[in-house]
């Protein structure tokens, strides 16, 4: 892999020695060493340099590794950390991996075992940046080639399309719902590009996907000292968005104490940062999804009446795929257009037999399982068109129903029942637990040891 420059490594630790040992060694292995004395002066670091590994010792005095990593998480969740640990807090490098570290290397260690980790490091680093250029690139060329309207030309589609043509040019929030995949991003995105608003910009946070702590600060922005990591000022993305559109992802994860927040966000205009009390006008348009059913969840009292009404001002509810067959081979051929035209000269096309598959099976991961077979059998086709033989097996398997199948042995017990189907729902949302666990209603926790258990079983 071709590194563009030497990969700078912030290197953190409180004993001078081995700081101006480590900077030397890496120095001579062709990285660009920054050095600092102590958690506090490494995160002082972090704000003034853009290092592209962080190597940091776990135990040092006020500031320790695992804040330093907090505190890389925070700002810029793909800088990968190598922390350097003793036997003895073997526990919190542990900790540390759960929470998202790169890689921690015992002490002592071999001078080359380091240098592989950091290499690694540097690869992912290389990786990630890649990887978010090439999404944006084609993020682009969608725009710019097929034009922004997301695909689809079902009744019920186009009365979606409706719907958004009809609000966007409004300030009013939006609740779009609607089972995973179905297109509630994309959907935001077109309001965002119809609107007034289109030139500034549309903010994405996935509510979901970051613990409250962090959720709360990057959204509210902190003030300086109102927690370790907090270095200075930062603003939130709410200030950040300003005069944009906000799109609040998987609004449904979010806990009771940021429901409060984001409430006050809706009534007053305003954000308070964490940590602070003086507050801030924001001038955004909000539009918030999910794939739960946030009226089931009110009642469950794991949701805010209150917040439900001020975010469901304007309901855009999108229909799963199988409600819509119509657009099946539409959205097929499109995506097909999109990948095939790179690997092949012309966009394959699909077979009578493939068509009839693909219009027959129920995609329970929506638009984006489509998306992801379209790409797969583009990849396993060398022929000109797409069989049968090149869709996933799902796909064209006679459905049988999982629970009738079930169903047919013998007695089942509710335990079989309860396996099956979360063996099912698992199986739809392409592997992905946290997604399982969602629409099982149920937490991740809860899942994991469920499956942990079933391994046991067999
Ligand atoms: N109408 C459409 N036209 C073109 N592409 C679409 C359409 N709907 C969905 N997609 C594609 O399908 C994938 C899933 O869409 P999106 O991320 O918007 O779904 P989602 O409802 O937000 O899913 P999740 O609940 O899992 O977050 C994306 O890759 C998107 O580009
Ligand atoms: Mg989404």
């Amino acid at each position: 892999m071709t590194q563009r420059s030497a990969p700078s490594v912030l290197i953190i630790d409180d004993e001078a020695g081995i700081l101006e040992t480590l900077r030397i060694l890496l120095k001579n292995e062709g990285f660009a060493p920054i050095t600092a004395l102590g958690g506090k002066a490494g995160l002082d670091a972090l704000e003034t340099s853009s290092p592209d590994i962080v190597l940091s010792d776990i135990r040092m005095p006020t500031v320790s590794g695992i804040e330093v990593l907090a505190a890389v998480k925070l700002r810029d969740p793909q800088l990968p950390v190598v922390l350097m640990t003793a036997q003895a807090s073997m526990q919190s490098a542990i900790q540390a991996v759960n929470e998202g570290a790169f890689y921690y290397i015992q002490k002592p260690f071999r001078n080359d075992e380091l240098v592989a980790i950091l290499r690694r490091a540097a690869e992912h680093r290389q990786l990630k940046i890649e990887n978010v250029t090439l999404k944006q690139e084609i993020q682009r060329r969608d725009r710019s080639s097929v034009g922004n309207k997301p695909t689809g030309t079902s009744r019920s589609w186009l009365k979606v399309l409706d719907m958004v043509e009809t609000v966007a040019p409004t300030d009013s929030t939006v609740l779009i719902t609607g089972e995973s995949g179905t297109g509630k991003e994309v959907i935001a995105r077109y309001l965002h590009d119809l609107s007034p608003r289109a030139d500034n910009s549309f903010m994405s946070i996935n509510c979901g996907a970051l613990p409250e702590s962090l959720l709360e600060s990057e959204l509210f922005g902190h003030v300086k000292g109102s927690f370790t990591g907090a270095v200075k000022d930062r603003a939130g993305l709410f200030t950040a968005a300003n005069k944009g559109t906000f799109f609040l992802d998987e609004i449904g994860e979010t806990t009771p104490a940021t429901q409060v927040k984001l409430l006050r966000v809706l009534q007053q205009r305003e954000v308070i940062p964490v940590g602070g009390t003086e507050s801030m006008p924001i001038d955004v348009r909000m539009i918030a999804a999910t794939n739960r059913d946030l009226e089931e969840e009110i009642k469950r009292g794991s949701f805010r009446g209150d917040l439900f009404y001020r975010l469901n001002v304007i309901a855009i509810h999108l229909p799963p795929l199988r409600e819509r067959r119509d657009d099946i081979p539409v959205l097929a051929t499109k995506f097909l257009a999109r990948v095939g035209g790179t690997r092949h000269e012309h966009p394959l096309a699909l077979t009578p037999d493939a068509q009839d598959a693909m219009q027959a099976y129920d995609w329970p991961g929506n638009v984006r399982e489509l998306e992801n077979a379209m790409e797969r059998a583009v990849i396993l086709t060398t022929g000109d068109s797409i069989g049968i033989e090149a869709l996933p097996e799902r796909v064209t398997a006679r459905r049988v129903e999982p629970l009738v199948a079930e169903r047919a042995i013998i007695n089942p017990t509710l335990d079989a029942i309860e396996r099956a189907y979360i063996m099912w729902v698992l199986q739809s949302e392409g592997g992905n637990k946290s997604r399982a666990a969602s629409t099982l209603g149920i937490d991740a926790s809860t899942l994991y040891r469920k499956l942990a258990r079933y391994e046991t079983d067999v």
